[in-house]
């Protein structure tokens, strides 16, 4: 079955099992591997893509059910070639490690911070709780995503 699939602005064309994860559709067919599929269960976040602006989980979502949606991957944030500031941020504070986890904050972090620009430090937490990492301390993620809006102050 053809699955035809609104990705990154773009028509792409998916030939196979409509029931298969979004996140292997991606990996796997479209290359477009920024996406990490980790646990296949929704608990991690690692998978996470925006559908129609809103974060979910890529393994969870069936190919075949995403037809009609706007699908925006990682690949798809900001201007090619150059970082979003939430990026820029991560990289600057230093906090990504093995990296698996971070595709999946972005995409959760980057709506959130259009709609709330300035969060309080529990906001951040609150908003990463279906976002696991293994590697670094959430502190000092948070203390990078709070350092946008510090240098947006600093004049
Ligand atoms: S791989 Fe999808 S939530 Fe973990
Ligand atoms: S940097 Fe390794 S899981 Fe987050």
């Amino acid at each position: 079955m053809t699955v035809m699939l609104r990705i990154n602005g773009e028509e792409r064309a998916f030939y196979g099992d409509p029931m298969t994860p979004l996140v292997d559709v991606l990996r796997e067919t479209l290359l477009l591997t920024g996406a990490k599929a980790v646990c296949r269960e929704g608990f991690c976040g690692a998978c996470t893509v925006l559908i129609d602006g809103v974060p979910t989980p890529s393994c969870l979502k069936p190919a075949g059910l995403s037809g009609g949606a706007e699908i925006t991957s990682i690949e798809g944030l900001g201007i090619e070639g150059e970082l979003t500031a939430l990026q820029q941020a991560l990289e600057d504070n230093d906090v990504v490690q093995c990296g698996m986890c971070f595709p999946g904050m972005v995409m959760t972090l980057t709506p959130f911070l259009a709609a709330k620009p300035d969060p309080t430090r529990e906001e951040v937490k609150q908003a990463l709780v279906g976002n696991i990492c293994r590697c670094t301390g959430y502190e000092r993620i948070i203390d990078a995503v709070l350092s946008i809006g510090n240098k947006e102050r600093t004049p």
